[in-house]
């Protein structure tokens, strides 16, 4: 199974793709904690990707293609993988076209006005991935695994604006992209997080 989570900053792409991606035993490939690991590490990739993403702007379709073609040769995909905020622009798609078949795209849809209040009020745990939110968890470590819980840099009211405009201009085209290769499956993330979790599963049969 080769599925894609697609949607604005903040729809809730990786709080559902975990319980997705183990439910069919496929990897979770989130690139935008991939460049946060590289960034972490300080590699040459890391380097580069840093100031597109405290910026707000999308890192160069290069750089990311080279990355996600190597990921995908990993042994856990060897059932298939979840792609969580990839592709994002058309030419990656495109590209993405050339190296496999996607089954299914799950278009997160939530009103930007609710988006902002989501991504400021996130906190991340650098050691596992999970997001939480500061208006039903209130501790400071991860209910995982312990970790401690931190604000993306990207996560600030002023550069949050930044990354929804990069989407509507360069992204939310995919929309149409997939719709017309029959692929696209729209679920209404404004809702409970259960509540999207079952939309998901209904629109996938399973
Ligand atoms: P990335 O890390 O991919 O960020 P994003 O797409 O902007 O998505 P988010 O992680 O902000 O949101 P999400 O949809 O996963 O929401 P979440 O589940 O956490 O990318 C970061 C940067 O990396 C980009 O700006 C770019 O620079 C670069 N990048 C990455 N991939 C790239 C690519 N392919 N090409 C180029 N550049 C790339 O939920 C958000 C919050 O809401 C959480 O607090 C959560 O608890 C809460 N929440 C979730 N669901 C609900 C619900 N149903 N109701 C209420 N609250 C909810």
């Amino acid at each position: 199974m080769k599925l894609i989570f697609l949607g604005p900053p903040g729809a809730g792409k990786g709080t559902q793709a975990e319980g997705i991606a183990d439910y069919y035993g496929i990897a979770h490939i989130s690139t935008g904690d991939m460049l946060r690991s590289h960034v972490r590490q300080g590699s040459p990739l890391g380097l580069e990707a840093r100031g597109y993403m405290e910026r707000g702007e999308l890192v160069p379709d290069g750089l990311i293609l080279k990355m996600v073609e190597q990921r995908i040769t990993a042994s856990d995909c060897e059932k298939g993988f979840l792609f969580d905020g990839f592709p994002r622009t058309i030419a990656q798609a495109e590209a993405l076209e050339e190296i496999c078949d996607i089954d299914y795209v799950v278009d997160i849809d939530v009103p930007f006005e609710r988006l902002v209040k989501r991504i400021t009020g996130r906190r991340m745990c650098p050691d596992c991935g999970s997001a939480f939110h500061i208006s039903d968890y209130k501790e400071s470590t991860c209910q995982r695994c312990g970790g401690k819980l931190y604000q993306r840099e990207d996560d600030k009211e002023e550069t949050v604006s930044r990354r929804i405009k990069e989407y509507s201009a360069k992204t939310e085209p995919l929309i149409a992209f997939y719709q017309a290769k029959g692929k696209l499956l729209q679920v209404n993330g404004d809702q409970s997080r259960e509540l999207v979790a079952k939309a998901i599963r209904e629109e996938l049969g399973v």
